[in-house]
This record gives structure tokens, sequence and C-alpha cells, in this order.
């Protein structure tokens, strides 16, 4: 079994099935942007599913939210982002193509001893301006390289009817802060009492000016937050830090199935930590392009919602119904990006099985795209093909499946494989006689007869 992933394979395979598109392709496509084919909705579907099952429907402490792109423009102010979200970018002096300086700096220490205990993040803009010069860092192209300046990363719109009359709004850069300034609404209107959670799916967008990571730094791209309240005079923070550290974890090896040995906690320097927090580590995965951040935890404090009590005029306190005291809740904030699950549950279950020549991805059911194929042994024999769709009729009501009969059996078989469809069913000409079918089991190839009458609820309890 070969079990490192290139990224090209990735993006072959990607492309190649349907899974992710570079976005717009027939205008010669768009900077850190890709679109998700029929097999990447899916995917990314179950993903969010997930998440949303074992973080909120299974638990009484967590209620969801859906608040909207744009939000307040004073948010912004209020969270710091036009202030504070910056990132260090130079400029190639001859092609005025951007960088991000630290990441050309990391690219140019990567595998070299010397620089093993090296960390970017220890380096301003100042400290990065004299790294590149003093190594003669040239740009992609091989041109020397602009001083390097920050750059907000915030992505501006405008909002009115009338031209010149149009107000600056921004589409959000986390989707925590719709979460915050829905604080006192979720008090008010349910009856969930501290410590308690609020998490929220959706778009996010930045700046970024990243190339050739794929879908691992995109401008437009899904967050699932969870911003989690608590008294700080009732609750230890670093003890809900750690409780949440084991939970992610346990969410990402045990439910997602992925290879603990492909993660690792990194602790946030002081420099590089974000202006709101005190404490903040990343869960980094083994990408193809090295360990880089999947999922991050922060401990926001009171930041949040002092700021924007300060900038509404808004009573932010939370009053203990058994103490009567008045405080402002703390915040750990667990964020994570949907579209660096999908990379990395695809170079994680990406598997070459060299002995029966073929690749396949080894997800967990209840993430493949599709749960069952559907193949007629054959495409000239009228009663197999009328089984077959019969049989494809009744499953698909109740998971996604699809129907397949081209080529022989065992393209058939190939290319489910590679998109990690966990069952092959095969109605041939014994199915006429006793209505029973085959059904290959992709990781091990083998194969056993089952009725057709116990084949939905064979599925249904092993996904
Ligand atoms: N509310 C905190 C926050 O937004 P972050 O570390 O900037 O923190 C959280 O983002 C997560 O969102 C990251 O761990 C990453 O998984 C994902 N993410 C951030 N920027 C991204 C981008 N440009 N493309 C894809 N995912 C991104």
């Amino acid at each position: 079994m070969v079990k490192n992933v290139t990224l090209d394979q990735i993006v072959s395979l990607c492309k190649r099935c349907g899974f992710v598109y570079p976005t717009s392709e027939i205008y010669g496509g768009l900077a850190s942007s890709y679109d998700y084919g029929p097999l990447g909705t899916e995917l990314l579907r179950n993903i969010k599913n997930s998440f949303w099952r074992y973080f909120v429907t299974n638990r009484s402490d967590i209620v969801g939210l859906d608040s909207q792109i744009i939000l307040h423009p004073k948010t912004w102010e209020a969270s710091g982002h036009t202030t504070g979200f910056v990132e260090p970018v130079v400029e190639d002096t001859i092609t005025k193509r951007r960088y991000r300086a630290d990441h050309l700096v990391e690219d140019f220490v990567k595998g070299k001893e010397k620089f093993k205990d090296f960390v970017v993040e220890e380096l301003d803009t100042k400290g990065l301006d004299g790294f590149i010069k003093a190594h003669n860092i040239k740009s992609p192209d091989g041109n020397t390289l602009s001083v390097s300046k920050f750059f907000n990363t915030l992505v501006e719109t405008k909002l009115g009817v009338l031209e010149g009359k149009k107000n600056i709004a921004y589409l959000r850069g986390e989707t925590a802060q719709g979460i915050f300034s829905n604080f006192k609404n979720v008090i008010d209107s349910t009856r969930i009492r501290l410590p308690f959670g609020i998490a929220q799916i959706g778009k996010s967008f930045r700046n970024e000016i990243t190339k050739g990571q794929f879908v691992f730094r995109t401008v437009e791209f899904e967050q699932a937050e969870i911003e989690y309240f608590f008294n700080p005079g009732e609750s230890r923070w670093k003890d809900l830090y750690k409780d949440w550290q084991d939970q992610m974890l346990r969410f990402v090896t045990e439910t997602l199935g992925v290879d603990k040995n492909n993660l690792t906690w990194r602790r946030h320097t002081d420099r590089e930590r974000s202006h709101y927090s005190r404490e903040t580590y990343d869960l980094d995965y083994r990408f193809p392009f090295g360990y880089k951040e999947l999922w991050g935890i922060a401990y926001r404090t009171d930041f949040d919602l002092k700021s924007h009590a300060k900038y509404t005029g808004v009573d932010f306190s939370y009053t203990d119904l058994i103490s009567g005291r008045k405080f402002i809740p703390h915040v750990i904030e667990p964020a994570v990006g949907i579209n660096r699950v999908f990379l990395m549950i695809l170079c994680d279950s990406y598997k070459k099985d060299v002995k029966n020549k073929r690749l396949y991805l080894s997800l967990k059911p209840f993430l493949a795209p599709y749960k069952v194929a559907v193949f007629p042994l054959v495409r000239n024999n009228k009663e197999i093909v009328k089984k077959s769709r019969e049989v494809f009729n009744n499953l698909k009501g109740h998971f996604s499946a699809i129907f397949d009969d081209r080529g022989n059996i065992g393209k058939r078989y190939f290319a489910q494989d590679e998109v990690g469809t966990p069952w092959c069913v095969t109605i041939d000409y014994d199915s006429l006689k006793d209505n029973t079918v085959t059904i290959r089991d992709r990781d091990t190839t083998k194969q056993k007869r089952i009725k057709i009458s116990e084949l939905k609820n064979f599925v249904l309890f092993n996904i």
C-alpha cells in the first residue's frame, strides 16, 4: 500500500472525478478560487452534517445560528479586523505580482537543516525584509522583491442603490462576529444558560494571495465555528480549553477516521497570536505540502462582547441565576475550515493498492459521496437491466446511490473505488432466479451474496 500522496495526485483525482474544478476555468480561472463538482458537493455536505450532528444535535449545550455574510460595517471596526486583520505582502519589482512575505521565507527554509528550529511567525515586517535581503530570496519568477507591507485581507463591497452614494461594507472575514452580535438575542429567545456554545457553518471571505495550495487557502471558504461562552469566575479556562482540544481531536480521528499520526498541536507564539486571543493552538495536519493548520482554538476572553458593547452601548452582561452577579462571559473558540477538512480527508484516505492495481479512497461510509453503486452484469439482457433499475430505484430514496452500466464490471469497480464508494452491487443471471445480488466491499474487494430485500438495511446499518 503506497501511503504518501502528492498534491498533484489529489488535484488530478478531483478534476477527473468531479470533486473540484477551478473556478471560471473557461475564462482562464480565478486566483485562489475553486468550485465543487457533483461528488465534492456530496462530500462537503457529509462533512458539514457530521460536524453539526457531533457538536450541535448530539448536545444540549450548543445551539446553531445562521447569520448574514454582510454585517453592519461597524462590526469589523469593533472586532479589530479593519485594523488588525493584516498579512505581510511583498511585490515582484518587475511583474508586480504580489506574494505573502512569510510564505516565501517559509518556502526558503523548508527542508534546510540549518533552519530546523526557525519560526517564521517570530518575524515582523522588518525581520522578514532583513531575512529576504540576507538570503537573497527572489520572487518565483526570479526577480527582486519590494519591501514588505501589511495588507488588510477583509474583502470590501459596496451597498446602496445610487451611483456615488454607496457605502463600504465587508464580506465577513470570520463567521464568529455574527455569533457575538447575536449573543443577547440567543440568550433572550432560548432557555440556554452558561456554559453554552453557539455554532455556525457558513462562507467567509479573505483577500488571500497564496497560490498553489489548492483548496487549502482560498478567497471564499466555509468555516465551522463555535463560540463557547462561560463564567470565568466559575470555570477554569485552561480546563475548558483542554477539554475542547480533546473533543476536536476525537472528532477528527474517531468520527472522520483520520490517522492520528498525521496530526499535531502547535502553539501560537506571542507575535503570531491574533489581537483578540490570550492563547491559541492549531491542530495541524500533514498535508502533502507539510504540516499546516487545520483547526484553530483561541481563548478570546471577553474581548469581542466588551468591544461590541463599547461600540453599540448594548449591555452584554449576563446575570447568574443563583448568585445574581452580573459579568461579561468569556469565550473559547474552536474554528475550522470545512474545505481544509475536505482536503485532509481526501489526502488521508487516498490509497494505492499495488496488488490489485487500483486506487481507492478509504472514506468512512457516511462520508462517501455515493454509498452504493448498482451494476447490471450485462447491458444486453433486458431482464437483468430491468431488475438492476428496480434495485437502484429502491435504494436511492434512502441514501445516495449511482447506477453504472458502462464498460465491464472491472472498470466499474475501478471507477467506484477511486471515488470511495463503499459497496458495489451487481445484478446477474442468478438474481433473476433467487432475488440475490453480489455485494463487493471496497476495502477488501471481497464479494458475498445477499438478498435484495436485505440490501437497504445492510447499507443503513453500516453507514
Ligand atoms: N474566528 C477565528 C478564525 O477565523 P482563523 O484561524 O483565521 O480563525 C479558522 O480561521 C479556520 O478557518 C482555520 O483554521 C482554517 O481551517 C480556516 N481558514 C482560514 N482561512 C482560510 C482560507 N483562506 N481558506 C480556507 N480555509 C481557511
